[in-house]
C-alpha cells in the first residue's frame, strides 16, 4: 500500500507548491474578455529579434526526431567569442531557473544554507527549500539588496549568496563599487551568484557587467537569460558563466540534453545583430516608464521605478482585488502579495498603445 508519510522527506511535505497562472484562453473565458494584455511576466512584446524569429519560423520538422547538442556546443562557442571567455566557462540551461537548481545541487548538502533577499526572484528560495536547504532571507533596505545584511546573514554552513542585479521586482541595483566591495568581503569563501536576467535593459553608467569580474573573482557565477530582452521565454533557455573550476563542478549536477535544438539555434541567432533590437526595446521601456510615472502622479500612487522592463506601483486597494478588476478589462498584471509586497502590483512595460490601455483601466478602476 502506498505510504507517502514514509516516502516523502519532511522538507518536501513542508514546501508549498506555487501555482502558475492558467493559460490565457482559460483566463479570457473566466473573465469574459476577448483579449489579454500580458503585463505580468516581464516579457518583451517586441521580440524575438528578427534573426531569431526566422529560425523559429523555419525550424525543419526533420530535425524534430534528433536529439539536440547535449551541452549546447555551438551556442557556447558563440557566447565564448562574444564575451572573450572559453566555451568551457558556460553552461546552458532550460531557462536560468534550471541553472539555479544545478548550482544549488552542486554546492549544497543537507544542513547547508543559502542567503538571498526576502523580496527578490523567489526561485532561489524555492529551489533551496524543496531541496532541504535552508534559505536565509535578508530584508531589503530602501527596496534594494543590503550588502552588509547579506554578509552578516551567512553562517559557517552558507555556500551560496544569490544577488539579483537589477532586482526583480524592485528594479534597484548595486553599482560596480558596491559589488566589488561585497565580493572582496566574501573573499572567495562562498559562491556568489549574480543574476543578471535584466542586464540588457540597463543603460546606466556605473552598472556592473558581471562578465568583466570573473577573472578577478573565481567564486562569482553570472546568470543571463534569453527570456527577457531576447523574448525567447517560450523556448526556455538561459546560461551561466563562471571560472573554469567552478563551472566544472556545476556541470556535474546539470542535466545534459535539457535544452532543445530550436532554443539553442534561436538563441545563437538572437545574438547575431542584437544592437538595433536592444535599442528599440530600451526606447519602448523608457517611454512606457514615463507614461506610468505620469499616471502615478495623476492618481497619487507611490511608484517604485528602477531598472528592468517593469515597475512596481502601490495601490490603495488589495492587489488581488485590483488584479481581478484589471483582468475584467483585459489587462493582466502581477500581484505582489506573493513577493511579500502586499498592496503593490508589478507591471511589465509594453508598447505605447498597451500602456494607454493599462492607464485607462487603472483610472476606471481606481477613480471614485
Ligand atoms: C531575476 C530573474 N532571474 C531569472 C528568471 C528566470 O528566467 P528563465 O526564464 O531564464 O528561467 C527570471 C524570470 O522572471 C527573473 O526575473
Amino acid at each position: 500500500m502506498l505510504n507517502l508519510e514514509r516516502l516523502v522527506p519532511a522538507h518536501v511535505w513542508r514546501f508549498e507548491v506555487y501555482t502558475p497562472s492558467r493559460p490565457d484562453q482559460e483566463l479570457m473565458r473566466l473573465f469574459r474578455v476577448d483579449h489579454l494584455h500580458r503585463l505580468n511576466n516581464n516579457e518583451n512584446p517586441l521580440g524575438p529579434p528578427p534573426e531569431a524569429a526566422r529560425i523559429v519560423q523555419g525550424f525543419p520538422p526533420r530535425l524534430a526526431p534528433i536529439y539536440p547538442s547535449g551541452d549546447a556546443y555551438a551556442l557556447r562557442q558563440i557566447l565564448a567569442g562574444r564575451f572573450g571567455k572559453s566555451p568551457d566557462q558556460f553552461l546552458v540551461g532550460n531557462g536560468s531557473c534550471e541553472l539555479i537548481t544545478s548550482v544549488i545541487k552542486a554546492f549544497c548538502a543537507e544542513g547547508d544554507t543559502i542567503v538571498t533577499a526576502d523580496r527578490t526572484f523567489a526561485v532561489y528560495e524555492w529551489v533551496a527549500e524543496f531541496s532541504g536547504i535552508a534559505a536565509r532571507l535578508v530584508p531589503l533596505m530602501d527596496f534594494g539588496f543590503d550588502p552588509k545584511g547579506m554578509l552578516a546573514a551567512g553562517d559557517e554552513r552558507t555556500k551560496i549568496l544569490f544577488v539579483c542585479n537589477p532586482n526583480n521586482p524592485t528594479g534597484t541595483w548595486w553599482d560596480t563599487g558596491t559589488l566589488r566591495r561585497f565580493l572582496d568581503a566574501v573573499n572567495g569563501r562562498r559562491i556568489v551568484v549574480l543574476d543578471e536576467a535584466y542586464f540588457e535593459y540597463v543603460d546606466q553608467p556605473g552598472f556592473p557587467n558581471g562578465m568583466d569580474l570573473l577573472d578577478e573573482y573565481p567564486n562569482l557565477v553570472v546568470f543571463r537569460t534569453f527570456s527577457k530582452m531576447y523574448a525567447l521565454a517560450a523556448l526556455r533557455i538561459g546560461y551561466l558563466c563562471g571560472s573554469p573550476a567552478v563551472v566544472d563542478i556545476v556541470r556535474r549536477t546539470h542535466v545534459v540534453y535539457s535544452v532543445n535544438s530550436l532554443a539553442q539555434q534561436a538563441a545563437a541567432a538572437a545574438l547575431e545583430n542584437d544592437g538595433p533590437f536592444i535599442a528599440r526595446t530600451r526606447a519602448m521601456v523608457a517611454a512606457g516608464k514615463d507614461r506610468i510615472k505620469a499616471l502615478c502622479t495623476e492618481l497619487n500612487l507611490p511608484c517604485q521605478c528602477g531598472e528592468g522592463n517593469f515597475v512596481m506601483i502601490r495601490v490603495p486597494v488589495a492587489d488581488t482585488l485590483l488584479y481581478r478588476k484589471l483582468m475584467a478589462k483585459g489587462v493582466m498584471i502581477r500581484t505582489m502579495t506573493g513577493f511579500r509586497f502586499p498592496g503593490w502590483i508589478r507591471v511589465s512595460i509594453a508598447q505605447e498603445e498597451v500602456m494607454e490601455v493599462f492607464c485607462g483601466a487603472m483610472r476606471d478602476v481606481l477613480r471614485p
